[in-house]
């Protein structure tokens, strides 16, 4: 099945949306329970995790049983209704994948996704005999607050379907939700300044001069005097009108971003060693993001023919700054690896750079980090990707040797002011006014887990 845009939001029923947010929010749906979708995906921190010290100090968050954690943070579901539906394809115009939900896109709709968390050790943890178990959701729902209304929407005889059938009807309601305008309004003071209604400053109008590389702000326009380049990737429609802004393309590369040494995740371990532990690798593990999604699927166990290991879903960057006090720490990337914004955009100027100045390394070496005078600026990145950049896919390229999209990423030359004004332009991005808050979702408390916290990470 090839990746499809996904249907427009259209006529849905709005008891089907009710219902849906009211499951979102259940903090009854997992196992223990205590935690909600929207435990990790809250609306006041841009649907992602409410948590400032755990952002702070993991990056990834725990899941419904103690001391677990996931491998990857939660993204941002505001807009994920506009990824293209289906297992990823190829996209030869960009040379790059493109399409399906998660990092990896091993989801292909909403619905489908949203099957995933409830079953899944590490998050909601709704599992019998260590197999995930849909009657077990079904029970939760028949058994907690919200069982009227889903008779009211599904009917009286709802729960006397088999559990699979009703278990259908859970990710449906839910999706439904996720699909409305309340996840994806279009509200944010950049969409104000699209339709005139609002000036942007002098410092977020040069930051979306600087992201798109021209100076009315459209990609292919007049050209500004530096181009960052964010835009070949989190793309905007060529002409205001032509499709909503949505800074993503879907399209999968790897940026380089740095193993993130925090994630509690390394320190578990096969589940037949340490019953509580769900990953086979340990700290040996590496997220390989798509190429861990394909390649088993095709059946390939050795090598990187496509170019696909370590590459990630390019995520919306609408909500990226919203948080409920300008003092909350957020994570970013797929594993949490940074912490603010301005650590982000510095990370796209100076990955390449080593502290010996004019030394840039060059990730299209089998060995990049071979014979250089002075010390890296960032930590290696997490998955390097083969040595033979022919294919764009993987992004770490050093300046001016790929052709693709986004080619002097990580040797960008830009200023500090520029910097920021990129950071000024990314906050014109948060929806307005803010998603009310996930008022009654507890936030399920671990114990006995163990933090180190090294200083080392800029
Ligand atoms: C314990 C935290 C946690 C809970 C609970 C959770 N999620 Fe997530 N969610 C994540 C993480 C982590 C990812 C990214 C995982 C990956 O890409 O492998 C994610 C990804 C997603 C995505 C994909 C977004 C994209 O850009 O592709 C959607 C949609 C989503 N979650 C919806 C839900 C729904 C619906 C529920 C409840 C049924 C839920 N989540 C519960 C952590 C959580
Ligand atoms: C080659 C494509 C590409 C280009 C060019 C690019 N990005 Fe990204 N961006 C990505 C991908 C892919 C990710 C997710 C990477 C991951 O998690 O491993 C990402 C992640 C991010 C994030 C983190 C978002 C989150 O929710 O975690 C921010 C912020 C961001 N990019 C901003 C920018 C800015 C600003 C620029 C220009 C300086 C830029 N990007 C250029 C592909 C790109």
């Amino acid at each position: 099945m090839g990746a499809k845009p996904a249907p427009a939001q259209q006529g849905q029923n709005p008891q089907l949306i009710q219902l849906g947010r009211a499951l979102f929010f259940e903090d009854d749906l997992s196992s223990p329970s205590g935690m909600a979708c929207a435990t990790c995906h809250a609306p006041q921190a841009g649907f992602t995790y409410p948590e400032s010290d755990t952002n702070q100090l993991t990056g990834t968050v725990p899941g419904a049983v103690a001391i677990r954690y996931g491998n990857r943070r939660p993204p941002t579901i505001s807009y994920a209704r506009f990824i293209p539906q289906g297992t990823p394809t190829f996209d030869s115009r960009a040379n790059a994948y493109v399409g399906g939900l998660f990092y990896d896109g091993r989801a292909s709709s909403l619905a489908d996704q949203a099957q995933a968390p409830l079953q899944n050790p590490n998050e909601m943890n709704n599992l019998v005999h260590n197999a995930g178990s849909p009657a077990l959701i079904v029970s939760e729902v028949q058994h907690g607050p919200n069982a009227a209304l889903f008779q009211q929407v599904f009917g009286p005889g709802v729960f006397g379907q088999s559990s699979d059938s009703v278990f259908q009807l859970v990710v449906k309601a839910i999706s439904a939700w996720e699909a409305s305008p309340e996840v994806s309004p279009f509200s944010s003071k950049y969409d104000a300044y699209l339709a005139g209604k609002v000036a942007l400053t002098a410092a977020e109008l040069d930051g979306l001069r600087l992201f798109t590389g021209s100076t009315n702000g459209r990609p292919g326009g007049p050209p500004f005097t530096k181009n960052a380049e964010c835009s070949s990737c989190h793309v905007l429609s060529p002409q205001p009108g032509q499709g909503p802004d949505l800074f993503t393309d879907f399209h999968y590369y790897n940026i380089g971003l740095p193993r993130n040494a925090q994630n509690p995740y390394y320190a578990e371990t096969d589940r037949t060693a340490d019953p509580v532990g769900y990953n086979r690798y340990g700290e040996g593990y590496v997220d390989l993001g798509l190429g861990d999604f394909l390649y088993p699927l095709q059946g390939v166990v050795e090598g990187d023919y496509l170019g696909i290991k370590g590459a990630f879903k390019a995520p919306t960057l609408r909500n990226v700054d919203t948080r409920p006090s300008p003092t909350f720490v957020k994570a970013y990337g797929h594993n949490g690896f940074f912490k603010s914004l301005p650590q982000v955009v510095h990370f796209y100027n100076t990955r390449n750079l080593t502290a010996k100045q004019g030394e840039v390394i060059d990730f299209t070496k089998s060995e990049p980090y071979a014979g250089l005078q002075g010390t890296p600026l960032w930590p290696a990145p997490e998955y390097i990707g083969a040595p033979n950049f022919g294919s764009p896919i993987t992004m770490i390229n050093p300046a001016g040797l790929a052709t693709g999209p986004g080619r002097h990423l990580g040797n960008l030359g830009l200023t500090p002011q520029q910097e920021a004004d990129l950071v000024a332009f990314l906050r014109t991005l948060s929806d307005a006014p803010p998603p009310p808050p996930s008022g009654g979702v507890r936030i399920v408390r671990k114990p006995g887990i163990r933090i180190e916290v090294s200083t080392n990470q800029k």
